[in-house]
């Protein structure tokens, strides 16, 4: 499977998460967000970013649609106004640059934000772009919870491609971070017994705007 325990300095993280993608389309690296931006983040999500969140809506910006049977997040879109939203941003940022030098993606700009599945949210399986229109390229999810128990649920299910066709499912763990295809795997958050943090982001190829 293609996951790992340790924690790698970030070019060699960077280096086997594009060789995942390259493989397998996905990546499952666990205690791989560094530590202190970890606790940044989740300091954010918790406090100031937490009164941001707002319902998420289903599809394109101009179509968005509130539909609570798809998902049932709240989210809260990060920039770097603030010091946590930048680091975050630079360490995404390295990370683009990563992909791109071993993968020639052409990934050029990158969009997040954080999102908080109360008891008895999820998100029901969809892909994060449609093939063709080349916009999203690359999904990024990371996990801010600590102590996560299988009886809390709330998995992350991916619906990959491989021979064996068994879905991958990952706990949302602190620290844990899955990278895939945008266009390639479908995936869902399966409904959650806890109140559930991570930050979800798209690295996007320069043709159109960034999709919300
Ligand atoms: C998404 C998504 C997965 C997760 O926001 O598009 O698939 O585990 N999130 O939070
Ligand atoms: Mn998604």
């Amino acid at each position: 499977m293609a996951a790992t325990t340790s924690v790698p300095d970030s070019d060699s993280l960077f280096e086997e998460m594009a060789v995942n993608l390259s493989e397998y389309g996905y990546s499952v690296q666990k205690n791989a967000l560094p530590l202190l931006l970890g606790n940044r983040l989740w300091e954010q999500s918790h406090g100031d970013g937490e009164s941001a969140l707002r319902p998420a809506g289903v599809g394109r910006k101009q179509g968005l649609q509130f539909n609570q049977a798809v998902r049932s997040d709240k989210i809260a879109w990060i920039d770097d106004a603030t010091s946590t939203g930048a680091e975050w941003l630079k360490w995404t940022a390295e990370l683009q640059a990563g992909l791109n030098s071993s993968l020639f993606l052409g990934l050029f700009n990158f969009e997040s934000h954080y999102a908080l599945y109360e008891p008895d949210c999820f998100y029901k399986t969809h892909y994060d772009a449609f093939r063709g229109e080349k916009n999203r390229i690359v999904s990024i999810i990371v996990y801010l919870n600590h102590d996560w128990l299988q009886a809390d649920a709330g998995e992350l299910v991916l619906f990959t491609a491989g021979d064996a066709k068994i879905p991958l499912t990952v706990m949302p763990e602190f620290g844990t971070v899955v990278t895939f295809l945008s266009e390639e795997v479908p995936h869902e958050v399966l409904l959650t017994h806890r109140d559930r943090y991570s930050i979800a982001g798209w690295f996007c190829a320069r043709r159109d705007s960034p999709v919300r």
